[in-house]
């Protein structure tokens, strides 16, 4: 397997990544933000992405959004296709696209929203703490990528303070000593029903 930085030779596979992405949220059932090839075919030209190959097959990516004029950088899309999956890939996706994001951008704060439980896993091990979303950027570009998941109504109606994801955030200045703790899957699930019930039921 290789996980590589990827640039504009890789431009034939954004088709797959967005075929694959979009799949594997219509499977979840969750909402997602929508991505197009020319948009990937971007970060790829930029050298913002990273790709995990097998020999030629396609198995995993991930990008860098930036927002708020370079103070916070989101490590975003991150996809491991079907057949790679429960082998610790995405952490290796991951571990790679948050070392490029400090080398490209190091005064940036990094963060993420996510519903996903191995997303959080892995954030929480790199050292990203949980926050309130008055924590990550006020970049209306960041947020109006919500604007295609199917929870938008939620965010909307907080005013953007809450929602279904939970957001997650490396600050550089308060760099720490690497986590050895991992993170309480049970409180994040309890965290994740609270919400649903919460949120969900109020639509009825
Ligand atoms: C989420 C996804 C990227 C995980 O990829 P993966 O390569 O299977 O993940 P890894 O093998 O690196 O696992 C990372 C951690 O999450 C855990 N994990 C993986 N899948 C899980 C699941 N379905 N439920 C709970 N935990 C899970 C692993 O056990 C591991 O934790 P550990 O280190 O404590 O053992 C992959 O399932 C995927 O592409 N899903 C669809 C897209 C998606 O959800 N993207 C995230 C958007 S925020």
């Amino acid at each position: 397997m290789n996980i590589i930085v990827a640039n504009t030779s890789h431009f034939k596979y954004a088709q797959i990544i967005c075929d694959t992405i979009a799949a594997s949220a219509k499977v979840r059932g969750t909402g997602i933000a929508k991505r197009t090839p020319e948009y990937i075919r971007k970060k790829l030209e930029n050298g913002n992405a990273v790709i995990a190959l097998d020999n030629d097959t396609f198995a995993g990516f991930c990008y860098i959004e930036v927002w708020g004029h370079e103070k916070y950088v989101a490590n975003s899309g991150l996809i491991v296709h079907p057949d790679y999956r429960s082998k610790g890939l995405a952490k290796q996706i991951k571990v790679c696209i948050f070392k490029l994001s400090q080398e490209k951008f190091p005064e940036a704060k990094i963060f993420g929203i996510t519903t996903g439980l191995p997303v959080m896993k892995i954030n929480y091990e790199l050292g990203y703490k949980p926050v309130t979303f008055s924590e990550l950027t006020d970049d209306p570009e960041f947020w109006k990528g919500c604007q295609t998941c199917k929870n938008f109504d939620v965010l909307t109606r907080t005013e953007q303070k809450m929602c279904l994801c939970t957001g997650m955030l490396y600050d550089p200045a308060t760099k720490s000593k690497k986590k050895e703790k991992k993170i309480n899957g049970k409180a994040f699930k309890r965290l994740k029903s609270i919400k649903e019930s919460l949120f969900l039921k109020r639509k009825k």
